[in-house]
């Protein structure tokens, strides 16, 4: 096999002539081969958004207990606290074994999503799997009435902007790093909400930024099929985070009373155990896949 690599991304390499002389290598032994050829890891690399604390942690901690190697975005960045934040879940991905790239990056940001994909590739030379986790609620809840065109276009940019041209990019990466042989099944995974298809019309901005969420996963399966790039939904229920603590008694009160048929919360091991079956490759040929997470919260009972 004769290979040739014009400046491919991240790798700093003008031309690689690639030979292998041994025809009877298998496939799989030809794509390691040229992976240590071009220096491109040959672990699974995934790139986490909102990587920092709550669900995105839980999700990173398990794909590294996986064995993933992973990057990390988040917007807080401070290299010296290894209690809280990107440098704590660092240390936490190393005691497993495995590398953790922090990325500081706003996800509303179109610049900084250049900057995502060009540290990620600094870092590591390949992106196998994008989790858009990286997620806001309404920093105050109004009625619909009363929504403010203001909250609106930060939760839309955050929830639904943000992450469809972040996805773009990495998409385009991704096709990239197939073409080449540089990564074998790259996927994506959206992490909405049950707000996608639940009213809350005291948080219109968010079920709304969830639905177009939605959609934009499907799309993104449609589109990127063809490369044989899966695309999933998660829609996570109700998860005992930072982003819950505020309604924390409300939701004790309703889980007692029967809320959720499976009568806890949710926590962030849940949903990453969940990004795992995925990101494994168990349900390959699901690609469009919605999956709720929610504890029975899909349950219609009479
Ligand atoms: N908790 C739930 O019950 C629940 C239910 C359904 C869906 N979800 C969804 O799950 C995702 C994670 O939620 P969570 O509960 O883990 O929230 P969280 O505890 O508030 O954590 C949010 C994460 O997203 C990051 N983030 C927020 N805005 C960002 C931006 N503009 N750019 C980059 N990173 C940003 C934060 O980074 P910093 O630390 O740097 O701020 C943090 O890592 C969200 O999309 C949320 O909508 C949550």
């Amino acid at each position: 096999m004769n290979a040739d690599l014009m400046d491919f991304r991240g790798l700093n390499l003008l031309k690689i002539r690639v030979n292998l002389l041994n025809p009877r290598l298998s496939v799989s032994q030809q794509l390691k081969y040229f992976r240590r050829r071009v220096k491109v890891s040959e672990t699974k690399v995934a790139l986490v958004t909102g990587a920092s604390r709550g669900i995105g942690r839980g999700i990173v901690l398990e794909l590294a207990q996986n064995g993933f190697d992973i990057i990390g975005v988040g917007r807080s960045f401070d290299p010296n606290n290894t209690e809280k934040g990107l440098f704590e879940v660092k240390l936490r991905v190393e005691e497993l074994g495995r590398k953790f790239q922090p990325v500081q990056g706003d996800i509303f940001s179109l610049d900084d999503h250049e900057k995502i994909l060009r540290e990620s590739l600094d870092a590591f030379g390949k992106i196998d799997l994008l989790v858009n986790n990286a997620g806001v609620a309404p920093e105050k809840r109004l009625d619909i009435l009363e929504t403010t065109a203001e909250s609106y276009d930060r939760v839309m940019g955050i929830n639904a902007r943000g992450p469809f041209f972040l996805t773009q990019k990495i998409a385009n990466q991704m096709v990239a790093q197939v073409k080449k042989g540089v990564s074998e099944s790259p996927k994506i995974i959206f992490i909405t909400s049950i707000s996608a298809n639940t009213s809350s019309p005291n948080r219109a901005e968010y079920c709304i930024s969830k639905a177009a969420l939605s959609m934009i996963a499907t799309l993104f399966a449609d589109r990127l099929t063809e490369f044989g790039i899966n695309v999933f939904e998660l829609r996570p229920g109700i998860i005992l985070t930072d982003m819950t603590s505020v309604v924390k008694e409300k939701y004790d009160k309703l889980i007692a009373e029967g809320l959720i048929p499976q009568k806890r919360w949710g926590t962030p091991e849940d949903i990453g155990k969940a990004v795992v079956a995925l990101a494994k490759g168990y349900f390959d040929f699901s690609t469009g896949m919605c999956v709720e997470i929610s504890g029975g919260m899909n349950i219609r009972h009479l």
